[in-house]
């Protein structure tokens, strides 16, 4: 079962690195990784800050799917809402993910939590900003991934990741695969 999910994520990874030139985006095994957590942990309500083309979303889809939930994902760029509109539709994920248009700070304000995952992966300077957003959404267990801990300078995402590698109610680890992502499981 889980294979023909992956399979109807293989089809649909083509037509989206034809839009990869302008974009950083996961790698086919930071995708794969999203999405054998999301299935391991049961996440069924996922949050997605930085939607781009759909990589990564189409692998949360995937699992929101296999788990009878629904992936709510943001960006702040109409034509990439458009363009991996028709990526997730493509895959027949059309009907679980729910796409928000805007400044993530802002449309966090709108969103329905209780979250049961989050992929942190917009602009790195303000995911201290995103957090604060969205912690009083977390359900009362929840993974938070942050993507670039490998390929970006952990100095980009300012004091983001001493809040919640310090956060006594957060364990926090950087696991290196794909672009490598700081894993952070949350327990209220
Ligand atoms: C690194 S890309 C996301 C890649 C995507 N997660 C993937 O792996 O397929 C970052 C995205 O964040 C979006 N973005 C930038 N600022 C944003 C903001 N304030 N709120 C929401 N999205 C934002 C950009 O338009 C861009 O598409």
């Amino acid at each position: 079962m889980l294979h023909e999910h992956e399979s109807a994520i293989e089809k649909v990874w083509d037509f989206c690195e034809e839009h990869s030139k302008d974009a950083w985006n996961v790698p086919r095994d930071g995708g794969r990784f999203l999405f054998a957590t999301a299935i391991a942990v049961g996440a069924r309500n996922i949050l997605e800050i930085g939607t781009s083309y759909g990589f990564s979303g189409l692998h949360l889809a995937a699992a929101a799917k296999v788990n009878g939930g629904r992936l709510t994902t943001i960006d702040a760029d109409p034509r990439k809402v458009k363009i991996s509109g028709e990526h997730f539709r493509m895959a027949g994920l059309g009907g679980v993910v729910d796409q928000r248009c805007g400044p993530a700070q802002d449309v966090l304000g709108e969103v329905h939590g209780p979250f049961d995952m989050v992929f942190v992966d917009a602009v790195k300077e303000d995911s201290l900003a995103y957090f604060q957003a969205f912690r009083d959404k977390l359900a009362d267990r929840a993974v938070i991934l942050t993507d670039n801990l490998t390929t970006h300078d952990e100095a980009r995402f300012g004091d983001y990741l001493p809040t919640i590698r310090n956060d006594p109610h957060m364990v926090s680890l950087t696991v290196p695969v794909g672009n490598g992502f700081e894993y952070t499981v949350w327990a209220r």
